[in-house]
């Protein structure tokens, strides 16, 4: 297979570690912080998807108000008096979004982005992330400056796996679906992106089976070192 001529990673799962958050999760509701991110995660994703299936961009809402509304829906449901009364929440809900704001990257991404650089490859992130929660956590993890492109779903008022935020990677770079590695390590989004027709690789970090939906991503490693395997 020849060289991909550019890289397009994911943001949150794959650069940023989402499940960061568990550990002041964990202080603010002991004993829960856990079950608090694993829901935290999940609906934030719902909600993206189900704002763009109802199919009125009017619904769409960036991706930092959707991260917040997934936050108090996952409170409420591990502490269910919130449901009537929710303020004795609201500063764990400041505090949490501001981890969210700096999530932790993981450890590899400097010396990959940095080797890809040097090989001359097109880097990027193309992600659901609205510009300006991109660019913070960019920042705040150093890796400002590694990336060619910082694309965003926004553009496009959808969010993934809608064909039309994939494609945004090949508009921003001039390049073609099959001449594009997508980079995930959220397994939805390496069927989606495969779906769309980009070259894929999914960072399986915790031994997880790949989605049943009969697609297979065209490699599969277990950190983002895996990246440079395909160079
Ligand atoms: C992203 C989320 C979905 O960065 O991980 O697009």
């Amino acid at each position: 297979m020849d060289k991909p001529l550019a890289v397009l990673f994911d943001a949150y799962g794959t650069l940023f570690d989402v499940y960061s958050v568990g550990l002041r999760a964990e202080q603010l509701y002991p004993g829960r912080g856990a079950r608090l991110a694993v829901l935290w995660r999940d609906r934030q994703i719902d909600y993206t998807r189900l704002i763009t299936m109802s199919g009125d961009p009017a619904r769409y809402r960036p991706f930092w108000d959707i991260t917040e509304s997934a936050l108090r829906y996952a409170i409420q449901v591990i502490v269910p008096q919130a449901i009537d009364d929710f303020a004795p929440h609201e500063d764990a809900v400041a505090s949490l979004m501001n981890e969210y704001r700096h999530l932790s990257a993981f450890p590899e991404n400097r010396e990959v982005l940095q080797a890809l650089r040097a090989r001359g490859v097109v880097t990027g992130i193309l992600s659901n992330g609205d510009p300006d929660m991109l660019g913070i956590a960019l920042r705040s993890a150093g890796l400002d400056g590694l990336l060619d492109h910082v694309i965003s779903a926004d553009a496009v008022r959808q969010y993934k796996v809608a064909p039309a935020v994939y494609e945004l990677g090949e508009r921003a770079t001039g390049l073609s679906r099959g001449q594009i590695l997508f980079v995930s390590s959220n397994a939805w989004d390496a069927a989606g992106a495969a779906w769309f027709g980009y070259r894929t690789l999914w960072i399986n970090r915790n031994a997880m089976p790949f989605e049943q939906l009969g697609n297979r991503p065209e490699a599969i490693g277990s950190s983002l070192r895996a990246v440079l395997d395909l160079f």
